[in-house]
């Protein structure tokens, strides 16, 4: 028997989706779990003390935020906790792995972008060229719109330290196959450096599976606040220089001058929580481990999600004026309810100002995949129009976007 996401559950642990508002620019920013929430403000109420001295309500800070950073380690199945790196962004974070990383470069090293990225996994690198690193650029196949690996394998030479890839494009939606990246870039001695920010709303994240080097994402996009993570394999952060302190010299807080933000690192235990909360409801007979929860709720997210691209992009594939940028399934291997179109004789900007007024928000422009929209000869069309759903959207959503859509569109 198929178990179908109880979306009551789901939405009440959203307090924000109480004001019938349809939220449907989620890879800009996801609404926020009053878990999450409710920690934060327990931490500041409760125990905002400075760590690492002996008084008790000190302790309890400090037990909260390494409760933190272990959860976290363990939602993206790595290894150790030490390996987990935290800061304001993802930009922020990649930057200073660019950084501190390149300290270990040489002059006439090679890396390599790929331009389906967002900017954040880009400019870090290409900044490198001040060093006299050469930076290549693996450009999205234009039929498939995904990256080819025959097309990689071309690039690389036995200079390349590293390679610079997105899990999913914020525009396309689109999988792409990380460990299958992984293996050739570490076939050929480079490192693998990937983007998960539009993949971590939608699956189980597990670094050890992909077998990648370095994996950045946001919470702000992933039912949490303005915060992010990057996760670097251990015995490769261990070789980089920090940024901190010279007496700091162990570990993740090398990374993280002025130190994580507390309040955060304790208000995301929330999430991992949430997704277990998930499984349990779902799956009440099943003894699952903490990993195989994480799982089985993201199973559950992915099937939800599957019906919404397909509802969406049913009524998007019968419009002759559409073009979906991305994959045109809905198939849940494929792809996540991220769907990018452009509409003949309507630029991008037109299409939302129509649906605006319906208290739906969706949004248009190149959401700074700036190379990618520039590629695919988007600029004057404003970009594209970008609907991105999450599972706490609903069919009846879906439906009344596409009504408005309906009116809105060219036949
Ligand atoms: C795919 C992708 N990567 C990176 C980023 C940058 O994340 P942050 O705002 O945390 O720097 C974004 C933000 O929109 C994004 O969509």
């Amino acid at each position: 028997m198929t178990v179908s996401l109880d979306l009551d559950f789901v939405r009440r642990q959203f307090p924000a989706l109480a004001d019938g508002y349809v939220y449907m620019d989620n890879a800009g920013g996801s609404q926020t779990l009053k878990s999450v929430v409710d920690r934060i403000g327990e931490y500041l109420l409760t125990s905002d003390v400075q760590l690492g001295a002996t008084y008790r309500v000190s302790q309890t800070a400090g037990e909260r935020v390494a409760a933190g950073e272990a959860a976290m380690a363990r939602y993206i199945n790595a290894v150790d906790p030490g390996e987990v790196v935290m800061g304001s962004s993802t930009s922020l974070l990649l930057k200073i792995l660019s950084w501190t990383l390149s300290q270990k470069f040489r002059a006439g090293d090679e890396i390599i972008v790929c331009h389906g990225d967002h900017e954040a996994n880009i400019a870090p690198w290409q900044d490198l060229t001040a060093k006299g690193i050469a930076v290549k650029s693996w450009l999205m196949d234009p039929e498939t719109l995904e990256p080819d690996l025959d097309d990689l394998e071309k690039l690389i030479t036995p200079r390349t330290r590293l390679v610079a890839v997105h899990h999913i494009s914020n525009i396309l939606g689109t999988i792409n196959p990380i460990r299958k990246i992984a293996d050739l870039v570490h076939r050929h001695g480079a490192l693998i450096c990937v983007d998960g920010v539009a993949y971590a709303p939608h699956r189980a994240i597990d670094v050890q599976a992909m077998d990648v080097d370095f994996y950045a994402f946001s919470f702000y996009k992933v039912y949490g606040p303005h915060y992010a993570l990057l996760y670097a394999r251990k015995e490769l952060l261990d070789q980089i220089p920090g940024i901190n302190f010279d007496f700091i010299d162990k570990g993740a807080y090398r990374f993280q001058p002025g130190n994580v933000n507390f309040e955060f690192a304790w208000g995301m235990t929330g999430l991992p929580d949430y997704i277990k909360q998930l499984a349990a409801r779902h799956f009440p007979d099943e003894d699952l481990s903490e990993r195989q929860s994480i799982e089985r709720g993201f199973d559950l997210i992915a099937a939800h999600e599957e019906q919404l691209s397909a509802r969406l992009l049913d009524f998007l594939n019968s419009r002759q004026s559409v073009r979906i940028i991305g994959h045109p399934s809905a198939d849940r291997n494929k792809r996540v309810p991220t769907v990018s179109f452009v509409v003949d004789s309507m630029n991008s900007d037109t299409v939302t100002l129509a649906t605006d007024p319906h208290n739906i928000g969706i949004r248009f422009g190149d959401f700074y995949a700036k190379r990618l929209i520039a590629d695919l000869g988007l600029i004057q069309k404003q970009g594209v129009v970008r609907v991105s759903m999450v599972h706490y959207n609903t069919l009846e959503e879906v439906d009344r976007l596409i009504e408005i859509l309906d009116r809105t569109l060219p036949e």
